[in-house]
């Protein structure tokens, strides 16, 4: 029996008269090369999304998808070292797979979001290689400098600058006889953003994008964009940390000289006004810019734009993600989000992100038992909420070992403490369902190992299960077309032990949306009427931790509402 007839029969999809279809959207993101091989080489491409373009709009009723980069480049760093940013890498298809991917998803209605990549290019890239031949035009479109001679006559880098990947953040080419900087690999050579030539250039490539039909971009590591410039021929050289006294260790210095520039704020801004100028021209849908910056959370919030200026309407709130581990108590997470939603400047959006192609997978960092817990936060908290692919089945990391180790944040290290660094694990191979390769490929042998476990867990055993994760996902995504989610207002409150978090989303006259998340390792029971005042007597249950055993759509007494070790539920109830 439902009791809210009233909220259910809202146009599910129905984007409301005043708001932006990106303010409380759902984005996912989709790591390509493990997302659905189309013909059978173990790599995952376009036609293979493509393919899936149906599970994400149809099943999961997501509004957009962000793919790593899908570009032609020599796979140093997997896509993000670009030889051509206008093209398209032959493993992952043609010019003509991305038409007919964007085609089926304007068809579908599902936003697409490619990712830009501006602070470095492959040193394969033909900007490059005229760069270091000094030819007419690309002198300085990368950062150069014949470094400092010692006293005995031999030749060192600029700077102590260390790169993010380890070691200097110099390489000396032996074509041009002076040193460049690349703040990732050695491959990956920094573009120079004070060569006004290359900002244009660039710009361009968001054109390009545009004209083919995408609705933003996702931009990488945007607090790498500038660096300081050198004083008298002369780089400044970083503060020690005190940190670790290995000077390949990025953290060995303090990042002065080479994060978080002024200029880069500047960037982001032009960026945007890339977009904005192109919707004027062209019409269509608001364009978007997500921005990759883990950068201290005043950043975060001036890439929001400033002084008039707007910039990113998604600087990605990694708050949440970096500060939040397995043991983390209800008081934890609650700080994580309140330090964000404290400092949120008023007519902004609150963006939400648990996992992402560079970390641990939600599952495998916070652990099994809480995955639908931080899934249900995810998105009933308010705002924009972004799902990694496969955290809705709750797939755990794979684990890889040091021989079949691809990922050069890995392998430049050593076979002792790779573990440490290595993304491959969260970039395993999506589990469709229980045949060969877990149904991403029919070849046998994919460019990393797939889960040995894929046949306890996938999509196609979640989807027939009375109760799974992914259904439990569905529910929160469909709740989320609904007006309370949407407009409603936010209280949340820290209560037994300050252990479990509850809180509203109420919307007047529409309905009252409660969610609890319990952080004891223990069941407990909730009792409501002490935590809130004027609720509805009753509430249906709209979804809950599998762990549970409430069904969906039945009523709840408020006064007592027992809940599992590490489990959630979500209730709506009118008044
Ligand atoms: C970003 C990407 C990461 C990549 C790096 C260099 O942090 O997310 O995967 O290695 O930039 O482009
Ligand atoms: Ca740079």
């Amino acid at each position: 029996m439902r009791i809210l007839v009233f909220s259910v029969i809202l146009v599910v999809g129905a984007v409301f008269a005043d708001e932006h279809w990106w303010q409380h959207a759902n984005f996912y993101q989709i790591y390509p090369r493990s997302f659905k091989d189309s013909n059978g080489d173990g790599i995952g491409d376009l036609l293979g999304v493509k393919e899936k373009v149906s599970y994400l709009k149809q099943e999961l009723g997501l509004d957009a998808i962000w793919l790593s980069p899908i570009f032609k480049s020599p796979m140093a760093d997997f896509g993000y070292d670009i030889s051509d940013f206008r093209d398209i890498h032959e493993k992952f298809g043609t010019l003509a797979d991305f038409d007919s991917l964007a085609q089926e998803c304007k068809r579908q209605n599902l936003k697409l979001i490619l990712d830009f990549v501006p602070n470095h290019s492959s040193d394969e890239h033909e900007y490059f290689k005229k760069s270091e031949l000094k030819q007419d035009g690309y002198d300085d479109y990368y950062v150069w400098h014949p470094g400092k001679v010692l006293s005995n006559g031999t030749r060192v880098p600029p700077s102590n600058w260390v790169s993010v990947f380890r070691g200097s953040a110099w390489q000396w080419s032996e074509t041009r006889k002076e040193y460049y900087l690349h703040q990732f690999l050695v491959k990956q050579p920094d573009l120079n953003y004070r060569s006004e030539s290359i900002v244009n250039e660039m710009k361009d490539v968001l054109r390009f994008w545009l004209s083919r039909g995408v609705s933003g971009f996702r931009i990488d590591a945007v607090p790498y964009l500038f660096e300081s410039e050198a004083v008298n021929n002369v780089y400044p050289d970083e503060e020690l940390s005190g940190k670790t006294d290995d000077p390949d260790n990025p953290d060995y210095v303090v990042h002065t000289h080479t994060q978080n520039l002024e200029e880069t704020f500047d960037m982001s801004f032009q960026w945007r006004k890339v977009l904005d100028d192109f919707k004027a021209e062209h019409g269509g849908d608001d364009l978007v810019l997500m921005l990759e910056a883990y950068t201290p959370l005043m950043n975060i919030i001036r890439l929001y734009g400033e002084n008039g200026r707007e910039g990113a309407q998604i600087p990605f709130n990694f708050e949440v993600l970096s500060n939040t581990f397995k043991d983390s108590t209800g008081k934890d997470f609650y700080d994580n989000i309140m330090r964000f939603w404290n400092v949120l400047p008023s007519g902004r959006f609150a963006n939400w992100v648990l996992g992402n192609h560079d970390n641990k997978r939600v599952s495998t960092r916070l652990g099994v038992p809480r995955a639908d817990l931080y899934n249900i936060a995810l998105n009933t908290l308010p705002g924009i909420a972004v799902t990694y692919n496969g955290d809705e089945l709750a797939m755990e990391d794979v684990y890889i070992p040091w021989s079949e180790t691809v990922d050069p944040a890995a392998c430049n290290s050593n076979p002792k403490d790779f573990m440490l660094y290595s993304r491959d694990p969260v970039r395993a191979p999506f589990q469709w369902d229980d045949s060969t390769s877990a149904g991403f490929s029919t070849n046998s042998k994919t460019w990393l190992p797939v889960s040995p476990y894929y046949k306890q867990n996938n999509y196609k055993l979640q989807k027939s299960a009375p109760r799974s994760h992914v259904k439990i996902f569905k529910s929160l995504v469909r709740l989320r077309k609904q007006r309370t989610l949407r407009e409603g207002g936010f209280d949340m409150k820290l209560v037994d032990e300050d252990n479990i978090i509850v809180y509203k989303r109420e919307l007047q006259g529409v309905s009252t949306i409660v969610v609890i998340l319990n952080f004891h390792k223990s069941t407990r029971t909730v009792n409501l009427s002490k935590v809130f005042t004027g609720l509805p007597l009753e509430f249906e249950v709209i979804t809950s931790s599998l762990q549970t055993n409430y069904v969906d759509g039945s009523i709840l007494n408020r006064d007592v509402i027992t809940l599992p070790a590490d489990a959630a539920i979500v209730l709506e109830g009118t008044v």
